[in-house]
């Protein structure tokens, strides 16, 4: 049989998972549920769940991933014959998700270009976000460059394509990150700003609020999707796990934070806590870009920015994308660059009305939502609390907590957190996941108001 590929070592390992983790989802998708909900109580509420919640499953997938050396759909079945159908659902997360993150990926290149151009205010017109996303060949084109950049790194393969990648544009995603952070401090009135981002406001916590922290934890962490099994199926068996899986977690956790930090308080500032709440996901693409057109260096700072958001969404698409082809390569026994072809032709096909169902096909809806919304909520508040919960009863009650908890430790490392994972593996995790499924999906439906 062919040796698996691997990453080179720990380091290579833990950046191209914080490559992964770091995506979207800490630039986009934070900052706006952040506003949303209330700043400071969303921030401490996702902390938290990011800790227990996030570690837990983080080091759950990572070990499934390394000890069966397998990708999901035949890892849950190594583990247990009858979980065989747990790794199909999580080989669907990754495969519903790759289209539309490419399509918002292709949204940030734009956006991107436009900065780096020096059209900048031409971005904060009213109209701009919603002509070109509503447009047909602008968006689709911005789209496939996005699709076939991620293609072409997948091919190139684990160490000389996935790692590589990601060790180039990791430590300049943290330099911008911190640079834009330390600016934004330097704007008068970054104080006030600062205050609502951080100081949580307990009269806006509710079950809604730890929803939208959960399935954004799930997002922001990799989890779920299939993506930490098959990342910790290529980790070397001396690194160290439980080492690693600290890192990337708090890296990503880290990184949220700035994100929020770098976003809330500016827009604050410009545009007050009404503006702040109201945006929804269009905080960086509408009001984002009208922060910058104010700000002093906004056209230097808004082309770094969205340099940045490209190098994160990048080093996520290409865990997401490989999550799906290591799996055509091992259940198909196909070449890699034959199944990353084939994922090509998939994300094309769910991309292209994801991209459209904002305009031309906008009248289209599945459930109430366009396309593009339909695929997140499918995958996000769905499947993805799904898979989790299925992992958590295989670890917690099928297999047995100690089997992740040897293979985490099998080099005579600590695990800091074992009760607590234990804990939260066979008990807090399954409850809380339930009801959020239940609550969650009955309000999509309208069937309950929460
Ligand atoms: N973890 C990736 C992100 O945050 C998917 O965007």
């Amino acid at each position: 049989m062919k040796e698996r590929s691997s990453f080179t070592g720990g380091m290579g390992f833990v950046i191209a998972s914080a490559g992964s983790a770091v995506g979207l989802g800490n630039l986009w998708r934070f900052p706006y549920l952040a506003a949303q909900y209330g700043g400071g109580i969303f921030i401490f509420v996702y902390i938290i769940l990011a800790l227990t919640f996030g570690f837990a499953l983080m080091t759950t997938e990572i070990a499934i991933g390394r000890k069966t050396k397998l990708s999901p759909i035949a890892a849950y079945k190594t583990l247990d014959k009858r979980f065989g159908f747990l790794g199909y659902i999580a080989a669907i997360v990754p495969a519903v998700i790759l289209p539309y993150y490419c399509v918002i990926g292709g949204w940030v290149l734009k956006y991107m270009t436009v900065f780096i151009a020096g059209d900048g205010t031409a971005a904060a017109g009213d109209s701009f976000f919603g002509e070109f996303v509503g447009g047909t060949a602008s968006p689709l084109t911005f789209f496939a460059v996005f699709l076939i950049a991620t293609t072409l790194i997948i091919i190139l393969g684990v160490e000389k394509g996935i790692e590589k990648v990601s060790k180039i544009l990791m430590p300049l995603l943290i330099l911008m990150t911190i640079g834009i952070s330390i600016y934004i401090f330097t704007i008068p009135g970054a104080g006030e700003g600062l205050k609502y981002y951080l100081l949580p406001d307990f009269s806006k916590f509710s079950l809604k609020t730890i929803c939208a922290a959960m399935g954004q934890m799930f997002f922001s962490m990799s989890l779920a999707m299939g993506i930490m099994i098959t990342y910790g199926s290529y980790a070397k068996d001396e690194i160290s796990l439980t080492k690693s899986t600290n890192q990337i977690e708090i890296f990503d956790t880290i990184v949220a934070l700035l994100a929020g930090l770098m976003v809330v308080p500016a827009v604050y500032i410009f545009s007050g806590e009404a503006g702040l709440e109201s945006s929804g996901a269009g905080l960086m693409f509408i009001t984002l870009p009208k922060v910058f057109a104010q700000m002093a260096a906004g056209k230097i700072i808004g082309a770094l920015f969205f340099i940045l958001v490209l190098f994160a969404a990048l080093t996520s698409s290409i865990s997401i994308m490989e999550a799906v082809v290591s799996m055509i390569m091992d259940k198909l026994k196909l070449s890699r660059k034959m199944s990353a072809l084939l994922v090509l032709v998939w994300a094309v096909i769910l991309g292209v009305p994801s991209s459209l169902g904002n305009g031309p096909w906008a009248s289209i809806k599945l459930l109430g939502m366009d396309f593009l919304t339909f695929f997140d909520f499918l995958s996000n508040s769905v499947l993805m609390p799904l898979v989790a919960l299925f992992t958590c009863i295989l670890v917690g009650w099928v297999v047995g907590t100690d089997t992740i908890v040897g293979e985490a430790t099998k080099n005579g490392e600590r695990l800091g957190r074992k009760t607590l994972y234990e804990v939260i593996i066979k008990y807090i995790a399954p409850v809380l996941l339930v009801v959020i499924l239940v609550f969650y999906t009955l309000a999509q439906f309208g069937i309950i108001k929460y």
